[in-house]
């Protein structure tokens, strides 16, 4: 029985877009009305860390509302042609909930709170507020476990080994603006199929085999869902 081929998903805000989720960049975006600098980086932490908790609660609590998407769904039905690893920069869980069962957080997760003195001590948030008081079981104030500005990625070396193995790789609703989230792409061998779904198609230079498709992430999906089937 040959193993499926794998098909390795890159996926950003825009996927959650057509779910009500705001995307950060572009007209309306969660950089306009917050200062990233204020909310997700370890300096706004330190200075105001009830400001950061209320950016994520909102976050969350928006996230809990939204419902997956026909584009996160298609993802999920991918997994009957293809072994699919899908690397999220995002932090909701719509891709989990839509059924995808292999999906890795390069940003971590707005559901779950981290300490601020042991970072191996992981919670799940119940519903949707983490607030100043809540602490580890070292007595420590919990913060959200998400990746700020300046921090390190853990699962980039994993997202890596996945990038390098892919025999298709996919990236959906990202600018490719932030690293190294966006430098995945290029550890994808020249040889692979590569395509970007996404309505404003960010420039991606000095790759080869790359097909972009100008279109939201339901309706480019619905469309490129039949080539890559053949493909499988
Ligand atoms: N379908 C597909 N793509 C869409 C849709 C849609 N319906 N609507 C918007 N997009 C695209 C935009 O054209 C843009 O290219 O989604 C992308 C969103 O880009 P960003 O807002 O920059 O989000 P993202 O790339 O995920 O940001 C990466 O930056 O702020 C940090 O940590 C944060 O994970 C985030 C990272």
């Amino acid at each position: 029985m040959n193993s499926m081929k794998k098909l390795v998903v890159l996926t950003g805000a825009g996927i959650s877009a057509e779910s009500g989720l705001a995307t950060f960049r572009g007209a309306g975006g969660l950089w306009e009305g917050y200062r990233l600098e204020d909310v997700a980086t370890p300096e706004g932490w330190d200075r105001n860390p009830g400001l950061v908790l209320d950016f994520y609660n909102q976050r969350r609590k928006t996230a809990l509302e939204a419902k997956p998407n026909k584009g996160h769904r298609i993802l999920a039905e991918l997994e009957k042609y293809f072994e699919v690893t899908i690397i999220t920069q995002n932090v909701d869980n719509l891709h989990e909930r839509a059924g995808s069962t292999n999906v890795i957080h390069l940003h971590g997760s707005l559901f779950e709170a981290r300490s601020t003195i042991d970072e191996t001590l992981v919670y799940p948030i119940k519903g949707w507020e983490l607030k100043l008081g809540d602490c580890c079981e070292k007595g420590s104030q919990l913060r959200p476990n998400v990746v700020w500005f300046g921090e390190q990625v853990p699962n980039m070396e994993v997202a890596l080994t996945h990038a390098m193995q892919a025999d298709i790789f996919l990236i959906v609703g990202t600018s490719l603006q932030v690293h190294p989230a966006a430098d995945l792409i290029y550890f994808v061998k020249s040889e692979i199929p590569k395509f970007i779904v996404d309505p404003d198609v960010p420039v991606v230079n000095g790759v080869d085999n790359l097909k972009s498709i100008a279109e939201k992430a339901s309706t480019g999906l619905a469309r490129l869902k039949p080539k890559l089937i053949q493909l499988a």
